[in-house]
């Protein structure tokens, strides 16, 4: 036999020697849910292990990361002003802002802030956008976020995500940024973001579930692999600095083939219904959580990712399974 692959499976060096994917805590991104008041810290039903903060709770809840690595988040507003036209999210005293500078002022650039750009936790009817005749209108919409961007920028984010899905969201928000001097914050484009129904926990987390249909008409539709590279290519010629798929686990083939596309770092987001399947499993006893986690992080790595949204990671870091 002239091929015997097995060899190269021998024994625990040399199957190290030739692992392809390596991973590393600096490829994480942790998700953080923020919440208006003092003291507050509220566990989510959903998602095991992951809490509401508010601010003061987040200072000390990062630093506890950060001492294990965890130097990368991003953040979310759960807002309790809401309207019809989203204003609470672009006020510079919204959640966001407001934790953005605390966290800087506490951590400097000790820590990296990515802020989620999107203003359904800020509407009554928790759209994506701003809703005439029961649809979100794209340029309406793409204006709001592209302010709401600015304020977080100028709170210091050092990354928005805007994770809107309106077309030309990320030539707009660079042009904004630009004009205002932002020349060095990122943007990390939610690029080919599906309409999935793994974001079930979430819409608990940030209360933004909308009241009535659903994201169709902006979102991705879950059968479009080559409608994903389209949307991705165009996020890259708008000026994104980094493309991201999300969900992650199903959307593997999406990831592989945008990285054949792209030179751009290829970020995913492993969403809250992927994450709590996973503990919910774990806690029954039906699988391994740590092989499970740690498997499927290196899926992600294995197809293109460089940076990996997860809130697994905390665990990752904190029971050593890197
Ligand atoms: C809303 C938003 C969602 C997620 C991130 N931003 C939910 C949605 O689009 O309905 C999902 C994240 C997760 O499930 O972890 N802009
Ligand atoms: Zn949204």
């Amino acid at each position: 036999m002239l091929h015997r692959p097995r060899r190269l499976r021998k024994n625990p060096i040399v199957r190290e020697m030739i692992a392809e994917t390596r991973l590393s805590k600096d490829m994480f991104i942790y998700p953080y849910f923020i919440v208006p008041g003092n003291g507050v810290v509220h566990a989510l039903d959903a998602m095991p292990g992951i809490n509401h903060y508010s601010t003061d709770t987040l200072i000390k809840d990062v630093e506890k990361g950060l001492k294990l690595g965890v130097n990368k988040i991003m953040l979310f507003g759960v807002g309790d002003e809401k309207s019809e036209d989203a204003r609470s999210a672009y006020h510079d005293h919204s959640l966001v802002p407001v934790a953005v500078r605390e966290l800087k002022k506490n951590f400097g650039d000790d820590l990296y802030v990515v802020t989620d750009v999107c203003v359904c936790s800020y509407t009554t009817h928790g759209h994506c956008g701003i809703l005439k005749d029961d649809y979100v209108q794209n340029d309406a919409t793409v204006e709001v976020i592209a302010k709401m961007g600015l304020t977080h920028a100028e709170a210091g984010a050092d990354m928005l995500a805007p994770s809107d899905m309106m077309d030309g969201r990320i030539g707009a928000m660079r042009s904004v940024l630009d004009g205002a001097g932002f020349v060095n914050t990122a943007i990390m484009s939610h690029a080919t973001k599906f309409a999935s129904a793994y974001y079930g926990p979430f819409r608990e987390a940030a209360d933004c579930a909308p009241s009535k249909g659903d994201r169709k008409a902006y979102q991705m539709d879950f059968r479009n692999g080559n409608e994903a590279l389209r949307e991705a290519l165009l996020d890259e010629s708008e000026g994104a600095d980094v493309l991201m798929v999300k969900p992650a686990l199903a959307y593997l083939d999406v990831m592989h083939n945008l990285k054949q596309h792209t030179d751009l770092p290829i970020a995913c987001y492993n969403v809250s219904g992927e994450y709590s399947m996973v503990k919910a499993a774990a806690e029954r006893g039906w699988i391994d959580e740590q092989k499970v986690v740690m498997e499927t992080m290196h899926a992600f790595a294995r197809a293109g990712a460089s940076i990996i949204t997860t809130y697994h990671i905390r665990d990752i870091v904190e029971k050593n399974w890197l």
